[in-house]
């Protein structure tokens, strides 16, 4: 679990801060709150002297950054070599589908976030998908529709209980 700082704290660990720090900024407030909201943006901006609409417009160009809170059920689909060549596309198409959101966004439903990384380490596996820390190996797009459904299921038992 990674430390909870304010966005105060982080521009306070970097005092004479400049432009050229403006990225382990926002890596350090992604770290922190999970994504950079706007408020943040703003802050950033106004301790940095920079426009918000320019600070966005850099993050937007690095894919790690997200924009949207993560979901209660974080999917990551590896895009690394090894699982691009095992047929990964099929399963990112089918997943952006299923649960109409393109990668870096969240359902409205808060249920669902979709990440999509390069290699996890676990090539031996691939295509691999990983929810909330858990790998599942060899991932088809039809078993990634199963998983999606068994989420989707236990929040609805959930629900009822
Ligand atoms: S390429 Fe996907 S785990 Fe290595």
């Amino acid at each position: 679990m990674p430390t909870v700082k304010s966005v105060e704290t982080i521009l306070l660990d970097h005092p004479d801060a400049g432009r050229d720090h403006l990225i382990p900024i926002l890596q350090e407030i992604q770290e922190s709150e999970g994504f950079l909201s706007q408020e943040s943006i703003t802050k950033v901006g106004q301790a940095l002297a920079m426009p918000s609409s320019k600070i966005f417009g850099v993050a937007t160009f690095f894919n790690m950054f997200r924009f949207q809170a993560k979901g209660k059920y974080h999917v990551m689909v590896c895009r690394g070599t090894a699982c691009h060549v095992k047929g990964s596309g099929r399963s990112l198409d089918m997943v952006t589908k299923a649960l109409k959101v393109q990668p870096g966004e969240t359902t409205r439903d808060k249920m669902f976030s979709l990440e999509v990384v390069a290699c996890m380490g676990a090539c031996g596996l691939a295509p691999v998908v990983n929810i909330n820390g858990q790998f599942y190996a060899k991932v088809s797009p039809m078993k990634l529709q199963r998983i999606i459904e068994e989420c989707r299921e236990k929040e609805q038992v959930h629900a009822n209980a």
